[in-house]
């Protein structure tokens, strides 16, 4: 039986999903799926949520679409997306990267985006509190899960961190916490001044 290698990039917006998972297709000769692309292409979008600032899509639809492409591919897959770890059936999943930065230096990457301030603190919440570590982690067996701080590093050498986990050569490491930081505190305070 063909067993295809599948990769989960799953990470909060603006962590370095898209742009890594780039890179790493090319050096792994892989199919990259990008989740909020491939489901506007495709139809799976059944919502637009205009005062959430998002796009609802039909999860179990476009997780059967994900899983025939798997099941089809004879070249590695790559799953990019905020979500992707909660569409694909862990059994089949190689490695699940969580993709994770600094929140005080993610909010410029989505500000950057024109993402309302409503949009803007709740992925800064959702970074902070861990909430898609959190999710992986109920979903998949820890092994097979792996965090990236993206914050000072190049998209290549996230890239690179990254064959390195899929090659054996790292192990997983204690869940970053970014609630410990005094520059979350700053932040959180910095919200409560202007809001
Ligand atoms: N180490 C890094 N890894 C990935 N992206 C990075 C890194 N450092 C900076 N970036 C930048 O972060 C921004 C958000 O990247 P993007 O790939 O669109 O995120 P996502 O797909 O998770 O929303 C981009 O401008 C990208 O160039
Ligand atoms: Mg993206």
């Amino acid at each position: 039986m063909k067993i295809t290698q599948v990769f989960i990039v799953t990470g909060t917006p603006g962590t370095g999903k898209t742009t890594v998972s780039t890179i790493l297709s090319e050096r792994l000769r892989a199919r990259h799926i990008e989740l909020s692309k491939f489901s506007i292409e495709n139809g799976y979008v059944i919502e637009d949520d205009v005062e959430r600032d998002t796009k609802v899509v039909d999860m179990e639809a476009l997780g059967s679409a994900i899983g025939e492409i798997i099941e089809k591919s004879s070249s590695p897959v790559i799953v990019d997306g905020h979500y992707a770890h909660e569409l694909v059936d862990g059994p089949l999943i190689s490695r699940l990267l969580v993709l994770r930065r600094k929140p005080w230096n993610l909010k410029s990457v989505l500000e950057a985006r024109h993402y309302s301030n409503e949009k803007v603190w709740e992925n800064l919440e959702a970074e902070i509190m861990g909430v898609i570590i959190g999710e992986a982690l109920e979903l998949i067996p820890g092994s097979k899960i792996f965090e990236i701080d993206t914050s000072n590093q190049t998209s290549g050498e996230t890239a690179d961190q990254i064959i390195e986990i899929i090659e054996g050569n790292a192990s997983s490491k204690p869940i970053l916490d970014w609630v410990t930081y005094p520059e979350t505190m700053e932040l959180l305070l910095s919200r409560s001044c202007t809001s």
